[in-house]
């Protein structure tokens, strides 16, 4: 009985972590700016992204690899709007939870931010084959589809876009998520812990 209940009690505190997404805000000076930071992500299966909103007006949404800055029907944030005023680390800024159902790559750029093709691009579970490096270059020839036609017939036409025009796909070195798995597992096994010795 007791080890059922300590089995259905750990496991899901254990495996899901958050990955905090700061969207508005630059990557490389942590302040207030443009894209996603980090703008590259490698969630496991059952993670969390959190889209976490800076001022301006900004969103999330899902794209594809060759076409970054066109929303693909997929998921969508809604347009977050934050006022000027909020500092770029202020307490409860609006987030956004997605959960991450499998390792496949996911795309993202920030719509309502409008910097796509400046570089405004999320890369979840990039591969080897399609880089977070290969996805800001498709962002930044993107030609961007008006938001009036919302109708969902893609144009067809690649336009070689896609890798294989001879330019070496760049080394992706691993982002520092262990660190964070780790806090997350802590306090999961300890919550767990607790809530087994209540029972
Ligand atoms: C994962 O599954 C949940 C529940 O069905 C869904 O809400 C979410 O959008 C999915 N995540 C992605 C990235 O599609």
């Amino acid at each position: 009985m007791r080890s059922i209940h300590f089995a259905s009690l750990f496991l899901p505190f254990v495996l899901a972590a958050d990955f905090t997404v700061g969207v508005g805000k630059d990557e490389t000076t942590g302040k207030k700016g443009l894209g996603f930071d980090p703008s590259s992500i490698n969630p496991a299966v059952g993670d969390f992204i959190v889209f976490e909103f800076r001022s301006g007006s900004h969103s999330a949404v899902q794209s594809t690899f060759d076409n970054p800055c066109t929303g693909n029907g997929g998921y969508n944030s809604g347009v977050q709007t934050v006022d000027d005023s909020l500092s770029v680390d202020a307490p409860n800024l609006p987030s956004v939870r997605l959960q991450v159902n499998d390792t496949n790559p996911l795309w993202f750029f920030d719509e309502a931010g409008g910097l796509c093709t400046k570089g405004a691009v999320l890369s979840v579970n990039p591969s080897t084959t399609q880089t977070a490096a290969a996805f800001k270059a498709n962002a930044a020839s993107a030609v961007i589809a008006s938001k009036t036609s919302s109708s969902t017939s893609p144009s067809g036409s690649a336009s070689g876009s896609a890798a294989g025009s001879g330019t070496p796909a760049p080394a992706q070195s691993a982002p520092p998520n262990g660190a964070e798995r780790l806090v997350t597992s802590a306090y999961g096994l300890a919550f767990s812990l607790a809530l087994w010795a209540l029972l």
